[in-house]
């Protein structure tokens, strides 16, 4: 059984849980995944880990009420239990090696990055981040992000919080003035898609976080299917 030690409603439907598990905490690593189940007879459901205390032997997941499994999930309290919480799972996102990079996200998103920003920058790479929402209501992380980064912009479709524009508005300012190693984006799909297009015209790599197709996080659903350099590979698994 798996403590919940804290519990959060960053936004409207976003939820953030610290979660005792201790031998996932020592191994896991930014870019890998839990599959987490309420009790015995419960849907899995794949999320993303989006921080982890090694000497508190916890990891923290955050996750939009979107289905029946998640919105059950969402009633549970501090002091309550996952049933199941398996993991490390999938391969941590390659980071080695790279001197500057550019966060880019949006929605859940910007918790599933939030690992990957903060193992960069404390590695020495010069980091940055935009962060994406549609108003102000949805502003999460911000703060977090202001304090991992060298420097974070945040962009609302509404101008209702910090500068008005989409995430790729602020991406393609940056990239006007600055050159990057790496572009990491998450988010939605076609946030995702928008944002690989300025890129790849740009001629900057970019490596785009696909646990938004996830389903069952086991490699056999074949949901998170895709084709990555005309060979065919699974999200879970690849
Ligand atoms: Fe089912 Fe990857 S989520 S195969």
């Amino acid at each position: 059984m798996y403590k919940i030690v804290k519990k959060q409603e960053l936004t409207t439907n976003i939820y953030l849980m610290e979660v005792e598990a201790n031998r996932v905490a020592k191994t896991c690593e930014p870019g890998q995944f839990v599959i987490v189940r309420m009790d015995s007879e419960s849907e899995r459901i794949p999320l993303t880990i989006c921080d982890y205390n090694r000497e508190k032997g916890t990891v923290t997941i955050v996750f939009q009420t979107v289905g029946a499994g998640t919105k059950l999930m969402a009633q549970l309290s501090e002091g309550e239990y996952f049933h199941d919480f398996v993991g490390p799972l999938g391969k941590p996102a390659q980071l080695e090696g790279l001197e500057k990079a550019l966060i880019v996200c949006g929605g859940t998103g910007v918790a599933n990055a939030y690992p990957v920003t903060k193992k960069l920058f404390g590695s020495g790479c010069v980091t940055d981040a935009v962060l994406g929402f549609k108003t102000r209501d949805r502003v999460m992380l911000d703060k977090h992000y202001a304090a991992i980064t060298r420097h974070v912009t945040v962009m609302t479709e509404d101008g209702s919080f910090s500068r008005k524009g989409r995430v790729t508005d602020g991406l393609a300012e940056i990239l006007e003035r600055e050159a990057y190693d790496r572009v990491f984006v998450m988010g939605p799909l076609t946030m995702m898609r928008d944002v690989c297009l300025i890129t790849k015209q740009l001629g900057v790599a970019t490596t785009a976080g696909m646990s938004t197709i996830m389903l069952d996080g086991t490699g056999i659903c074949g949901g998170c299917r895709l084709t990555v350099d005309g060979k065919t590979k699974f999200a879970c698994v690849d």
